[in-house]
């Protein structure tokens, strides 16, 4: 396994969720079109959702022991609350990229401040479902690179 997307809560509601902020495609199409993506490149990827913080957790962890490069992470309204999976992602010590479908900065002060930002290789927002595959491509790329 190589690549692990997240989601966090709330999210597998997209595509009927506030369609005007978060676009309206659903999480299954999000997924399919990464999985396509990197199967395409010859890489494996995994998605997961919960709307549970512990859940989230325990997918972080075990990202350590599953083979994962490189994670992908929209932790959806834990980014402004959780040090629980910002401790998490420094203890597995993976790369990942934080990703927004909305500008998180145009919007109400408390989405501004995240948790995880300076841990992040990179961060991705207001691009919609089009930041995933952004993300994706930079991982990818960088996967590539490693294993020359
Ligand atoms: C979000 C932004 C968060 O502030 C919000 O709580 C979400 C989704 C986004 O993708 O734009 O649930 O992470």
């Amino acid at each position: 396994m190589q690549i692990l997307v997240i989601h966090g809560p709330n999210l597998n509601l997209l595509g009927s969720r506030e369609p005007a902020v978060y676009g309206s495609q659903t999480l299954a199409q999000i997924d399919a079109d990464l999985l396509k993506m990197a199967a395409d490149a010859g890489h494996e990827l995994k998605s997961f959702q919960s709307n549970h913080e512990g859940a989230l957790v325990d997918r972080i962890q075990a990202a350590a022991q599953d083979g994962s490069r490189f994670i992908i992470i929209n932790p959806a309204a834990y980014t402004h609350t959780s040090v629980a999976i910002r401790d998490a992602l420094a203890a597995v010590a993976l790369p990942f990229i934080e990703v927004h479908l909305s500008n998180v900065h145009k919007r109400e002060a408390f989405r501004q401040h995240s948790y995880l930002s300076d841990l992040a290789v990179g961060v991705i927002c207001g691009l919609g479902a089009q930041g995933y595959q952004l993300a994706l491509s930079y991982a990818l790329t960088q996967l590539q690179q490693h294993s020359q």
